[in-house]
């Protein structure tokens, strides 16, 4: 009887768990270890005549040298791996993150569905709000819209997997503006594969994944000299697919980055630091380093903070 009268006091002295912040001074991005990692479907053209080929060794020192560039760089939480859920490594399509809210994916094939309700707790207890996207319109986190720098815009695709009408209603998580980009190469069907808005106002991108209105969208908003192109060859090889904190840029190693008029050397050229680090048994499911990352930073704060120690 006292003890209920001390909690309506609110006096139990039972310390209440703080709620954890979203808010971090560094860059920090989510990653989750190819445990259950393989190539078991096709929902991609990369996975088709890869089935079952990725080793599981192979993968996972892949991914440990991710791992290690990126905690060069910025702090990384880890998610839990599941079985069942083999593309779970690609991480970052699961969610869109910004400002303590985190839009969640509603993936367009049931292959990928399981991976919802683990990152839905995952943020959850992490202290996000978590703001829930149609099944009817498919939405694939940041494999499809990604914030610019400043925050000021979203950019989001549709034209493979995203749906063009889930991107309002992610864009009212934020109210941010958002710009809708048509993907027409079914190679390059996320907006990652072939785009990425950069920390010093560039952006490199693959202009054969666009329309024409797309392309004209991007050339609005990066002049001539901002524009960093990947030829065809290198965005084949996910040069597109990068992670960029500040300064820093780590993608997958394609094999050209030294060669003059590479994307690694155009940002080198730039004044980027840029580490390429082998991932080749993700290539084989159609993802890179930009798919293994989730950013949990606030995109400002990711692009302003270097994660210098
Ligand atoms: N197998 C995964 C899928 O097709 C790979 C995702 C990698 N995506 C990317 N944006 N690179 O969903």
């Amino acid at each position: 009887m006292a003890k209920a009268v001390d909690v309506a006091e609110g006096k139990t002295g039972v310390a209440q768990p703080a709620q954890p912040s979203t808010h971090f001074e560094r860059a920090t991005f989510l990653m989750c270890s190819p445990e259950w990692y393989d190539v078991g479907y096709v929902i991609n053209p990369w996975m088709a005549g890869n089935l079952h080929r990725p080793t599981r060794d192979q993968a996972f020192a892949e991914w440990r040298g991710l791992y290690a560039a990126l905690q060069e760089i910025a702090d990384v939480k880890l998610l839990h791996p599941r079985e069942g859920a083999p593309d779970m490594t690609f991480v970052a399509h699961g969610a869109v993150v910004n400002f303590g809210v985190a839009a969640l994916a509603s993936f367009a094939h049931a292959e990928r569905q399981p991976e919802e309700e683990h990152l839905r707790q995952w943020l959850q207890d992490a202290g996000f709000v978590v703001w829930e996207t149609p099944r009817e319109t498919a939405f694939e986190g940041e494999g499809d819209a990604l914030f610019s720098p400043d925050a000021q815009r979203i950019w989001a695709a549709h034209g493979a997997r995203t749906c063009r009408y889930s991107h309002r209603h992610v864009a009212d998580a934020w109210h941010a503006p958002v710009t809708s980009l048509h993907l027409v190469d079914p190679r390059f069907y996320h907006l990652d594969t072939c785009f990425a808005p950069l920390s010093g106002g560039h952006c490199v991108y693959f202009p054969g994944a666009f329309d024409a209105g797309s392309l004209e969208e991007i050339a609005g908003a990066y002049a001539p000299e901002m524009r960093i192109e990947a030829s065809e060859a290198e965005a084949a090889h996910f040069a597109c697919n990068l992670i960029n904190a500040g300064e820093h840029v780590v993608m997958h190693e394609t094999g050209v980055g030294r060669r003059e008029n590479s994307v690694a050397w155009k940002l080198r050229a730039r004044g980027y630091r840029v580490k390429e680090v082998p991932l080749g048994e993700f290539l084989r499911g159609g993802g890179a380093a930009k798919s293994l990352a989730l950013r949990l930073s606030d995109v400002t704060v990711t692009h302003r903070a270097a994660g210098k120690r």
